[in-house]
């Protein structure tokens, strides 16, 4: 009798940990990379060993952290495959560096990918993609590979991504792409004004993603919005030098999702070449952009503070004459304020097939050379309000 209390009770506290629901924290197990013969001497290839401690953290029973010491590890082409059995956080206290030469990560397009992980934490760390070389390939006009984007969530849901440092990535720092309830903070991402294709972060069929407290300092867009994105909050972000944050390119495709819900909130850009701007081909789409809500925002010498641009047509390829069909609704540019590095501050160049409808401009105030900046509007409706400076054009 007493041994089958003793042996019920065990049962039930061993069946509770598997599945999760004792009454105190399971404990988590730790996989420390250096255990699974990784090198932090900067020197020696550390794939493997990073793999092999993902898919022993990847199979645990219990949460699991896959913990990264100080130290340099060098990793090619790293894919970090789930689904895993409990959430898996990646603690990352050294410096995870790419190749020298951009020829061994190949045309995997990757540097590090997770795809395809439910409840995943990525913490601290700081990344070296070694871009400078591929960017010499490519203005040097030589065929190179395709290049590779330094982190890259796939397919991931419940994500959290903090405090990591990314610098000279290839492409892209920063991917989230089809991810659902996703928390990126206090990220650093950084590359040369004049690197090619050097998006900060990069959002797309993604829904549920906020992003807090980074500073992007990129070649290209600091956060790019692709298509399918929907529930996007941005919040207490530096920007430049880049291209800004921006909704778009859209449209290039007749079937496209569409953006929704898209918030951002207290950000300071600088010398950046565009601040706020939604951008489509001049091409025929189904897709739209709608219920956006820019606000509260600073602007220190930015070449386009305020800018819909829906002629994009590169080269005049594949679009002459066209127009876009991406319809763009319930845009709001609240408390804006600073200097553009253009006489003209505010730019809506939208659609004459779709017009822009429901754009709301109030207190907005924008100088050139400390003197009044101006604004222009095709195909455009909406209101003003508050202080405005340029004078609305709506
Ligand atoms: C956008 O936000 C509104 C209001 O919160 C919500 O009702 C709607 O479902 C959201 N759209 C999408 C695509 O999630
Ligand atoms: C706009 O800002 C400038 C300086 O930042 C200030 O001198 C000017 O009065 C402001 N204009 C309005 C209309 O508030």
């Amino acid at each position: 009798m007493a041994g089958n209390i003793v042996e019920t009770v065990f049962w039930f506290m061993s069946y509770s940990v598997l599945l999760g629901f004792s009454h105190a924290d399971p404990t988590t197990a730790t996989y420390n990379v250096l255990t699974f013969g990784a090198k932090p001497d900067g020197k020696t290839e550390s794939t493997e060993a990073f793999i092999k401690a993902w898919q022993s953290a990847c199979v645990s029973l219990m949460p699991a952290t896959i913990y990264v010491p100080k130290g340099r590890y060098l990793l090619t082409y790293t894919n970090f495959r789930g689904p895993c059995k409990r959430k898996v956080t990646f603690l990352i206290a050294g410096t995870l560096v790419a190749p020298e030469d951009y020829q061994a990560l190949g045309n995997s397009g990757f540097w590090i990918l997770f795809n395809h992980v439910q409840n995943l934490v990525v913490s601290g760390g700081y990344l070296d993609a070694k871009g400078a070389g591929f960017w010499n390939c490519r203005r040097s006009g030589k065929s190179c590979p395709v290049g590779a984007r330094s982190m890259t969530f796939n397919l991931v849901n419940n994500l959290v991504v903090s405090g990591i440092t990314s610098i000279n990535s290839q492409l892209s720092h920063l991917v989230i792409n089809t991810c659902n309830n996703v928390v990126v903070k206090n990220v650093k991402l950084i590359a040369p004004a004049d690197s090619p294709n050097t998006d900060g972060i990069h959002v797309e069929r993604s829904n549920g993603v906020t992003i807090n407290g980074c500073t992007l300092q990129t070649g290209d867009d600091c956060i790019s919005i692709a298509d399918a994105t929907y529930n996007l909050f941005m919040s207490n972000i530096k920007c430049g030098p880049g291209h800004g944050v921006s909704i778009g390119s859209l449209g290039k495709e007749m079937e496209e999702k569409g953006v929704e819900n898209v918030t951002l909130t207290n950000a300071i850009f600088s010398g950046s070449d565009n601040g706020v701007r939604i951008k489509s081909w001049a091409r025929p789409s189904k897709g739209f952009v709608r219920n956006v809500l820019f606000q509260n925002i600073l602007m220190n010498n930015v070449e386009n503070p305020i800018i819909i641009d829906q002629n994009y047509c590169p080269h005049n390829k594949d679009c002459p004459g066209q127009t876009s069909g991406i319809k763009i609704s319930q845009v709001a540019y609240m408390n804006i304020h600073g200097s553009s590095a253009t006489p003209e501050a505010v730019t809506f160049d939208c659609s004459p097939s779709n017009p822009c409808e429901g754009i709301k401009l109030q207190d907005i105030n924008l100088t050139y050379n400390n003197e009044a900046a101006t604004s222009s509007c095709k195909n455009i409706g909406g209101t003003s309000s508050g202080t405005l400076a340029p004078e609305s054009c709506l």
